[in-house]
């Protein structure tokens, strides 16, 4: 059966993915597409409605991105977001001009409840009268004939405006961002209403299709994985594993740069022993980057001997497996689409992570099961595959590992230093946000974790959070040593840092507000727990000018 697909054209907005997210929050599978998409192109899609993003352009200056007016007319619903609004309008025959002053933030809000965006479809109502995040100069000061408008601010006649006989839309502010608190039900009331589409993308039915894809593709050949024990890598394997069982071969690099146990908890999981029916290969690989690190404190130097090691140990491993019909990778959407294949985005963020492995493994074809997922998305099959909550949520870990969170060079010493204190941080923290939970968590989650549905246990990790919770948390080691005093004995210990950030995007980040008798806790702990440590510190630094971790 064919998927209901709806198209998100980019036009270099910074929410576009946002928006695609949003978009499948309601159960409606979406790609994005750069506005350079040929118009034959979207036409043998077949899509059930198309989204026009937000961009940086004016729509009325010479050489700004535009599309042809031909899109208007295809018969399946238009939405335009602030310029995709904007665009819409000055191509059907509207006036766009530029406004006395930016209108920026929350902004208040009237809007018509009879159009079918704010439920007068009879899907998600939206009340009259609600706030809504803008952020733009131009505005439409004059309608494309046939449209009216349908909502309007304090300086803003046309905040949202249609033509229903020709179910075009347009809305001037942002309705992806959570700062407008009504803009899924805008969407939800879009693509469910307006397209009509019945809301056909679920993850266990993506499991099922993938299982069979999988199955068509690779038929009796075999598949190798480079498993890291990070979600995407793991939920592949849990994947590939539910598809072709022994075909799959994991090859498991522990460099001795992780965090506390993770070695063992990604073998236990994934091992013989664990529940995955797969080849596991552990090479533990220790020792020899131990050697290769010794006396480095160069940061770029040392991520990049992490990395090359990486390759050098996977390669000896693929060698002994000889040739394979299948490099397996866990490549998630934001991936393609940061790297340039999907929309118009410019590449945000150099990729970090290990490169280079296809140069070095005797394979025919790669093979990535997860390349039209988010990562929500993508920890939601994690947990319908039955991966360990622990690694379904497991937060941003670097490549390089403790590599980068011990300034200066490594020693077994700190790496054991650093790993014991992460480990206390991480517990502690574990530990008050359980207790948030219980306090806060509305009564359908009941008393335990028994019996939750995936959706739940996805809700409880990841939206039902202390408002301090970080999302990226580790403790490192400064290379400073400094005095202190335990029983009547001077020391000259090591300091440890903490780290905790709030970031949506990792390129900018604020220190999460912790609360001060975790912090003592977690402090008092590791002083008394840790050998080699007589003082902590918490990292209060924002992202620029510092960056999250330390090296
Ligand atoms: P920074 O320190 O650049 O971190 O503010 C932003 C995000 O990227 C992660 N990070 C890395 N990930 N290899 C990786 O795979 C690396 O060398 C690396 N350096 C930083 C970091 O953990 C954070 O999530």
């Amino acid at each position: 059966m064919k998927k209901e697909k709806v198209l998100v054209i980019d036009f270099g907005g910074q929410y576009n993915q946002l928006v695609a997210r949003r978009v499948r929050e309601c159960n409606v599978y979406c790609e994005i597409y750069s506005y350079k998409t040929p118009l034959e192109k979207i036409k043998e899609m077949e899509p059930k409605g198309i989204i026009l993003t937000g961009g940086p352009a004016s729509c009325y200056e010479e050489g700004a991105a535009t599309c042809s007016p031909e899109l208007f007319e295809l018969g399946v619903p238009v939405l335009g977001l602030c310029y995709g609004a904007q665009l819409m309008s000055h191509v059907l025959g509207g006036k766009v001009e530029r406004a006395a002053n930016r209108e920026y933030g929350k902004t208040e809000i009237e809007v018509d409840t009879s159009s079918a965006l704010f439920g007068g479809g009879g899907l998600k109502e939206v009340p009259a009268h609600t706030t809504c995040w803008m952020s733009h100069f131009d505005y439409i000061s004059k309608l494309a004939p046939g449209f009216r408008s349908v909502a309007h601010t304090g300086s803003t006649p046309v905040a949202a405006m249609e033509n229903k006989e020709k179910n075009l839309y347009g809305i001037q502010f942002h309705p992806e961002v959570l700062h407008t608190p009504e803009g899924s039900k805008m969407l939800y009331n879009f693509v469910r209403g307006v397209c009509g589409c019945g809301g056909d993308w679920k993850m266990d039915t993506f499991v099922e299709d993938s299982v069979k894809a999988i199955r068509e593709k690779v038929g009796d050949g075999k598949v190798l994985l480079a498993l890291s024990g990070g979600v995407d890598s793991s939920v592949a394997a849990g994947l590939l594993s539910r598809a072709i069982g022994k075909q799959l071969t994991c090859v498991f690099v522990d460099h001795g740069l992780l965090r506390k146990d993770e070695g063992d908890e990604v073998e236990a999981v994934f091992g013989e022993k664990g529940r995955f029916d797969l080849n596991f290969i552990r090479v533990n690989a220790r020792d020899r980057y131990y050697v290769k690190l010794a006396g480095v404190d160069e940061p770029e130097r040392k991520r990049k001997i992490i990395g090359e090691e990486f390759i050098r140990v996977f390669e000896e491993e693929a060698k002994k497996i000889g040739t394979v019909d299948f490099l397996a990778q866990g490549t998630i959407y934001p991936d393609v689409v940061e790297s340039g294949l999907g929309g118009e985005s410019a590449v945000i963020k150099s990729h970090h992570n290990v490169g280079g492995l296809p140069d070095f493994v005797d394979f025919k074809e790669i093979i990535e099961p997860l390349r039209s997922l988010f990562k929500d998305e993508v920890r939601k099959v994690g947990l319908q595959l039955g991966i360990p909550e622990k690694l379904v949520f497991r937060q941003p870990f670097p490549g390089p590992g403790l590599g980068i969170r011990i300034i200066g060079d490594v020693t077994a010493e700190k790496v054991k230093i650093v790993q014991e204190a992460d480990a206390i941080y991480r517990e502690e923290i574990a530990k008050a946000a359980e207790e948030w939970k219980k306090e806060n968590l509305p009564e359908s989650f009941g008393e335990s974790r028994e019996g939750l549905s995936v959706d739940q246990i996805f809700a409880r990790e990841r939206e039902f959070n202390p408002p301090w919770m970080p999302d990226q948390y580790f403790a490192a080691l400064t290379n400073m040593r400094s005095v202190g005093v335990m029983g009547d004995e001077r020391t000259y210990d090591y300091a440890v840092v903490l780290r905790a950030v709030k970031t949506i995007d990792f390129m900018t980040a604020e220190a999460a507000n912790i609360p001060f008798d975790v912090l003592q806790t977690v402090m008092n702990r590791i002083i008394n727990e840790v050998r080699g440590v007589n003082r902590v510190l918490f990292d209060l630094s924002s992202k620029p000018a510092s960056t999250i971790e330390l090296e």
